[in-house]
């Protein structure tokens, strides 16, 4: 079965060390460059209701702006209380300018 790349954005709307909303086939996601990574997470933190894109990036780590839980974005794993569920990841890849995700 091959995977079904989806456009979720143009890569010049991301900015090193910080994160935007996306919505992708009614999903509600967020991207966040790193350098020259890119990396795609669900919108909402496992701990409560607030959006990640609005947090903190600090090296490979997204800070929630409500409680300042941490997650690695690169693997979705909590990496400070009091986040303790992973947040979804999803695979990506950056051709012709767009940013396309696989969300399935
Ligand atoms: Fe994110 Fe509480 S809502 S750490």
């Amino acid at each position: 079965m091959s995977i079904e790349w989806i456009d979720a954005a143009a890569s010049d709307e991301l900015w090193d060390g910080a994160g935007i909303g996306v919505v992708v086939r009614g999903r509600e996601l967020a991207l966040f460059r790193v350098g020259d990574a890119v990396y795609a997470t669900d919108a909402f933190c496992t701990h409560g209701h607030a959006r990640l894109c609005e947090g903190f990036v600090e090296g490979h780590e997204i800070e929630c702006p409500l409680h300042q839980g941490r997650f690695d974005l690169r693997s979705g794993v909590p990496t400070c209380e009091p986040a303790a569920e992973a947040l979804r990841t999803y695979p990506l890849r950056i051709d012709g300018g767009r940013v396309w995700l696989s969300i399935d």
